[in-house]
């Protein structure tokens, strides 16, 4: 409990400090990934969106106007930023809060859909995280993610264990694993492709089943 905290603790700090300088770095990179994360999507008219770690707000520009999106991020200096891209693309349909994605306070089944875009190796409680996304997205739901998972490949898996420990220390995990977290979660993905350079990142979507 006092770990969990003291790493939420961290993670606030390392955005605080990454936010003015978090577009630069990851807007133009990861762009494919996102485009291709939210149309996978599929979002229909008037659906109620959840972005988990939202950010900085980039995939902000990519959602319909008619769903009703609502943002959650532990760095309320992220958030600043993405607030300050609602104003800049005058959205109306978007609300932002500052809250932890592996405590959401919602209600179970309050989501038609609900994503997370680089966010699931870089929470301290991947697992708490993707069992508060099923409880609050609804049965037949879809839930979206976008992120680096340890390669299958023996060789590069060894080498994102090696450099573990510094991810870790920069604030993301680079050896997590993909497998083991969807079987603990009781997630089976519909669709898996590869996205962004060298196909490095998993982008899946699972249908929720309750
Ligand atoms: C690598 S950034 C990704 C931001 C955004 N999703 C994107 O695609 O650019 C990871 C984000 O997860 C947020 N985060 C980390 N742990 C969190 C938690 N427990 N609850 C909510 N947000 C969290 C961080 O504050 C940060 O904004």
């Amino acid at each position: 409990m006092v770990d969990a905290a003291l790493e939420k603790r961290q993670v606030k700090r390392a955005y605080a400090l990454y936010s003015p300088i978090y577009d630069f770095i990851f807007d133009r990179i990861f762009h494919p990934g996102r485009v291709a994360a939210v149309k996978l999507l599929d979002i229909q008219p008037d659906e109620r969106i959840l972005e988990v770690g939202i950010g900085t707000g980039l995939n902000l520009p990519l959602y319909p106007r008619h769903c009703r999106l609502t943002g959650i991020d532990l760095s309320d200096k992220m958030l600043e930023k993405a607030q300050a891209k609602i104003e800049e693309l005058g959205l109306d349909n978007v609300t932002l809060k500052v809250m932890d994605a592996s405590a959401l306070d919602f209600a179970d089944n309050e989501f038609d859909r609900a994503v997370a875009t680089y966010v699931i190796s870089a929470v301290p409680d991947p697992l708490g995280v993707l069992r508060e996304m099923r409880r609050v997205v609804k049965p037949g739901g879809a839930i979206v993610i976008l992120n680096h998972f340890r390669s299958q490949s023996r060789v590069v898996g060894a080498l994102e264990d090696l450099v573990s420990p510094l991810c870790t220390r920069l604030g993301w995990k680079s050896n997590l694993a993909l497998e083991p977290l969807l079987r603990e979660v009781g997630l089976t993905p519909e669709l898996i492709t590869k996205v962004n350079v060298f196909n490095g990142w998993r982008l899946l979507r699972c249908g929720n089943r309750k």
